[in-house]
């Protein structure tokens, strides 16, 4: 279950040889760096990696987006599929294929009916209407793609609701007959807070029995829930850190789940995301203005100074500045941010830059906030991966303040970068940052327990009088930060382990 995985315990069970490389499908609705929404582009992006260097044959698919440039990433036609849908539908795709950072085979799903538009999953005034049809689509594309181009996977790794049909088509499509009937589907849990609910209008065009539109499976109050369906018929279930997967068997982490999820605690696994060092790394990356490390942070003031001037605030080296990068959701712990933050800001000596896009009432929020608070508020509502990376330079405290976080990969980033982060304890962020102990400058952030605009105002407090009274507790944090190792390695032995024991324990006729 959400037990803490040991690695070096060769504990995994399955009747296969542990050291047998394997063949993976990832499904997918992102991956970085072709289209990405949050955290799970970044996922998809990098575990793969790891996973070829261990010696696995692994492969992504994903849908081709009109906003994926197909020139830049070399994505080229490799041949025509028909898919059969419920309904007796036909739907004719391309496969398309490119390379993920030169390193892994990534297959991209061509449909310009579903695909052919500029947004992943939503549009300006809110989700697509038919993304059922979408992901179903693209979930029963993975299976007749493996089956068209012979790659038969020992595992189908499917990530949250957009791709939880997969595992569902495994156990039911034409099983007798069907080449896919020995490959094992493992569901990840980025974010239980989605799942993916329709009207039930849309399960003949998934196309699976009647039977199945049972309360255990796809049924919810009168809906279909996707996710709670993957979670019924994947072989195992993973969630992105060890804490959130015991949030998730409780009944406000689990958002109506829990009982689903605890009925398969047995394959049941917490597994930490890693970050990409390869893209996150302050010594090597070039999107920065200059790079630097624990040793010589030179360059972090200079990338401080630059941030400072794009944001348009004044450029104080003695200011701290607080860092946001964030999707605008209630999640986020956007209503405690705008409650804490104006009121600090008229007391306290701070700066804030600020990148994200999401709900529209935070988004006008932060631009009155820049707009009184000229000078020490700066702002970009919108997507940018560039600016991203500068964010995490140039700060010095990354403000986080979930009100529920599966993992979380910003802050891992942050402490790369040695901008302190502050943060919720809650899920991933519980895992990953150790709160600073003032008495002996251990820690490498703020953290707070009470989700209240209260406890995140003191909170910011704490961090801004650290920075003006105690500077060499922030230059011992910042080492403490940056000397933390998250990278894939560990938690790629995990995902292994998890492959193989869902391969030697397959749900028969679930
Ligand atoms: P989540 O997946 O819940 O959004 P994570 O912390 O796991 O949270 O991942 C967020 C990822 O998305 C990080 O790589 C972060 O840099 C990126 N990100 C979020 N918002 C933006 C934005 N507006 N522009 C660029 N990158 C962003
Ligand atoms: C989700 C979660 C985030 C996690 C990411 C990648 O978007 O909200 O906490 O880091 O997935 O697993």
């Amino acid at each position: 279950m959400e037990r803490d995985m040991d690695t070096d315990s060769g504990s995994s069970s399955g009747p296969r040889d542990d050291t047998l490389p394997l063949k993976i499908l990832f499904v997918a609705s992102e991956c970085a760096p072709f289209a990405k929404v949050g955290g799970l582009a970044d996922v998809v992006g990098s575990l793969p990696k790891i996973l070829r260097l261990h010696g696995h044959d692994v492969r992504v698919l994903i849908p081709l987006y009109s906003s994926i440039d197909r020139a830049k990433y070399r994505i080229e036609f490799v041949q025509p599929a028909c898919i059969h849908m419920g309904n007796r539908e036909e739907q004719w795709v391309g496969l398309n294929q490119g390379q993920l950072d030169g390193q892994v085979p990534v297959w991209f799903v061509d449909c310009e009916r579903f695909f052919g538009r500029p947004g992943i999953y939503d549009q300006p005034w809110g989700e697509y209407t038919d993304n059922a049809f979408r992901y179903a689509l693209l979930s029963k594309a993975a299976l007749q793609i493996c089956k068209d181009t012979g790659f038969i996977p020992d595992v189908m790794h499917v990530h949250d609701w957009p791709t939880a049909l997969v595992p569902v088509f495994l156990k039911t499509w034409d099983r007798e007959l069907s080449p896919l009937s020995g490959t094992a589907g493992v569901l990840t849990i980025h974010n239980i807070g989605y799942q993916g609910v329709y009207h039930p209008s849309v399960f003949p065009y998934i196309g699976v029995g009647l039977e199945h539109l049972h309360p255990d499976k796809f049924e919810d109050h009168g809906n279909l829930n996707l996710l709670k369906a993957g979670i019924w018929f994947a072989d195992a279930l993973t969630t992105v850190s060890p804490t959130y997967a015991l949030e998730i068997l409780g009944p406000i982490g689990g958002r109506g789940l829990a009982p689903y999820v605890f009925n398969r605690r047995a394959d049941l696994f917490g597994i930490l995301n890693g970050a990409d060092y390869e893209h996150w790394n302050p010594e090597t990356d070039m999107l920065i203005p200059e790079r630097y490390s624990a040793d010589n942070l030179l360059g972090k003031a200079v990338c401080k100074a630059a941030l400072q001037q794009r944001m348009g605030l004044d450029v104080r080296p003695d200011w701290p500045i607080f860092g946001i990068v964030s999707r605008f959701a209630q999640q986020k712990g956007m209503d405690l941010i705008r409650e804490a933050i104006p009121w600090a800001l008229n007391h306290m000596v701070f700066q804030l830059v600020v990148l994200g896009q999401g709900d529209s009432s935070t988004e006008d929020f932060f631009r009155w906030l820049a707009v009184r608070h000229h000078g020490r508020v700066g702002v970009h509502i919108g997507f940018s991966n560039e600016l991203s990376h500068w964010v995490e330079a140039g700060s010095d405290f990354f403000l986080m303040p979930s009100i529920y976080e599966p993992c979380g990969l910003s802050q891992m980033y942050s402490l790369k970068y040695g901008t302190l982060p502050l943060v919720r304890a809650t899920g991933g962020l519980e895992d990953t940052v150790e709160n600073y102990n003032e008495s002996t400058s251990d820690g490498t952030g703020f953290k707070f327990m009470v989700p209240t605009p209260q406890a995140l105002h003191d909170t910011i407090g704490w961090a801004v009088s650290t920075w003006y009274d105690r500077p060499h507790h922030v230059a011992q944090l910042r080492r403490s930060a940056m000397a933390q190792d998250f990278s894939w390695e560990k938690s790629a032995r995990q995902y292994e382990m998890v492959y193989r024991h869902a391969i030697g324990n397959r749900r028969q006729n679930p």
